[in-house]
């Protein structure tokens, strides 16, 4: 196998969806453990993965469950993400960083600051899940009646994106001489404030943290809206998606790498990861029974309140369980429009099945299976040359991503698209990406 082959990359999500804290064997205050983090990344590194990705929002609830289902969430509360990703850095060698942060609800001041600090504590390690907080819950916390419309969230979020990589290139790498005979402790040369004057920031700078090990940390973006995806194409090195087919792939990614071509960038520099949710069984049987009886773990009426307001057309209450919600333009559009996907392999989806998958897994395209099926399938859309490498969801952490270093790893690498080691240290070296020169 030759050994510049192409290999894919995995991320892993390891918040798991808002119901999943009642399966048995979840932890039931994981989000606030350190040590349940701690054995998450370590078993990530045992399986060579890339990076992990911590989830976040600046609300108690999460975005758009409604305040009739908060109390059963259980990401409700956790750690402010930056503050968990230094703890980690330090217990860790290989994995990458990646925090969510706000461009809404921040400064980019603040953003660079934390994301070029991250990275020098990490050794090259951080990355930037790029969100606009659309939650009107996260409003709510900043002084605002409702949420902010989306155009103007985006249009916020492309001047921060551009604010942020501004200040990330405030010095040479080489700036800091630090020589005690002569006293300069920089080269007043090799400084470059900003000046960014912008309709949305005024920004002087120079950052007060030297140039990030990477350059510029990762970016990575999962905004599905057409300014989500001009964002996404002009600013993103990883993109983040929902979509449950190859056809859905290829089409996403045809579409971003157009975007990125016209603004002027190598649409090569882009890796698309669709996220799933991966169960592994000893039989395909058990991997399944796996899924059930996480299934079961949710009570109906919790179930139906926690779906409710991505339906908001029907009334779910009173209709059958184990029933489809009726097929009617209202529910589609809706489905659509929230990121219900009704249907898997032609098939409607119960109510049951809708609720407890979003509760579970935010409704991830399920791997269900033995080692060697997951391997397959993982394979098949690879080798079809429409992603990069998936962000992980399994139902219960570690074990669930225990279950994938052990069974399906190596499979992957005796088909030579995985790697058998970390080749680089930083995590633009680990995902096969250039580091930015000085902008
Ligand atoms: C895999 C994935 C992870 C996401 N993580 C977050 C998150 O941590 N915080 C957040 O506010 N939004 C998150 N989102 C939501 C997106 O950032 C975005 O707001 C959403 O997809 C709607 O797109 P739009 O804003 O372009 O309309 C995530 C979306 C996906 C698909």
């Amino acid at each position: 196998m030759p050994a510049d082959k192409k290999k894919l990359h995995f991320c892993v999500f390891p918040h798991g969806g808002p119901l999943a804290w009642r399966i048995a064997g979840s932890t039931t205050e994981g989000y606030l453990d350190f040590e349940w983090y701690k054995r998450v990344a370590r078993t990530a590194e045992e399986g060579l993965f890339d990076a992990l990705f911590i989830a976040d929002n600046v609300a108690i609830n999460h975005w758009l469950t409604g305040m009739a289902a908060a109390d059963r969430i259980g990401n409700a509360v956790c750690f402010e993400p930056f503050t968990l990703l230094s703890a980690l850095a330090a217990v860790t060698e290989h994995i990458g960083l990646m925090a969510t942060a706000s461009t809404t609800y921040n400064h980019p001041f603040h953003v660079a600051r934390m994301f070029a600090s991250l990275d020098h504590l990490s050794g090259g390690r951080a990355g930037w899940n790029v969100v606009t907080s659309k939650s009107p819950s996260e409003a709510a916390n900043f002084g605002l009646l409702d949420e902010i419309k989306s155009a103007d969230r985006y249009v916020r979020a492309n001047e921060f994106v551009d604010v942020v990589k501004g200040l990330w290139d405030s010095w040479d790498d080489d700036a800091f001489v630090r020589d005690k005979q002569t006293g300069a402790f920089y080269d007043a040369s090799k400084m470059h404030p900003l000046n960014h004057a912008g309709a949305q920031f005024r920004v002087e700078g120079p950052l007060n943290v030297p140039r990030p090990p990477q350059g510029h940390p990762v970016l990575c973006q999962a905004g599905q809206s057409e300014d989500g995806l001009n964002l996404a194409a002009r600013t993103a090195d990883l993109i983040f998606n929902n979509k449950h087919s190859v056809e859905g792939n290829r089409a996403l990614r045809a579409d971003v790498r157009a975007r990125a071509a016209k603004a002027g960038r190598d649409p090569d520099e882009l890796l698309f990861m669709p996220g799933v949710f991966v169960v592994v069984g000893g039989t395909e049987e058990e991997a399944r029974r796996k899924i059930t009886d996480a299934r079961d773990s949710v009570d109906e009426t919790t179930a139906k309140r926690f779906l409710q307001p991505f339906l908001p057309s029907i009334d779910l209450m009173p209709m059958e369980f184990d029933a489809p919600p009726p097929d009617t333009p209202d529910v589609r559009e809706a489905a659509g429009s929230m990121g219900v996907v009704l249907e898997e392999d032609g098939r409607r989806l119960s109510i049951r099945q809708l609720c407890t998958s979003f509760g579970n897994h935010w409704r991830q395209f399920e791997l269900v299976g033995t080692p060697e099926q997951i391997a397959d399938r993982m394979a098949e859309w690879f080798e079809a040359g429409v992603i990069d490498g998936f962000n992980l969801m399994t139902l219960t952490n570690p074990d669930g991503y225990a279950d994938i270093a052990e069974g399906v790893v190596p499979l992957l690498q005796k088909r030579g698209i995985y790697r058998e080691g970390y080749e680089g240290k930083t995590l633009r070296e680990t995902l096969g990406l250039s580091r930015p020169g000085l902008g």
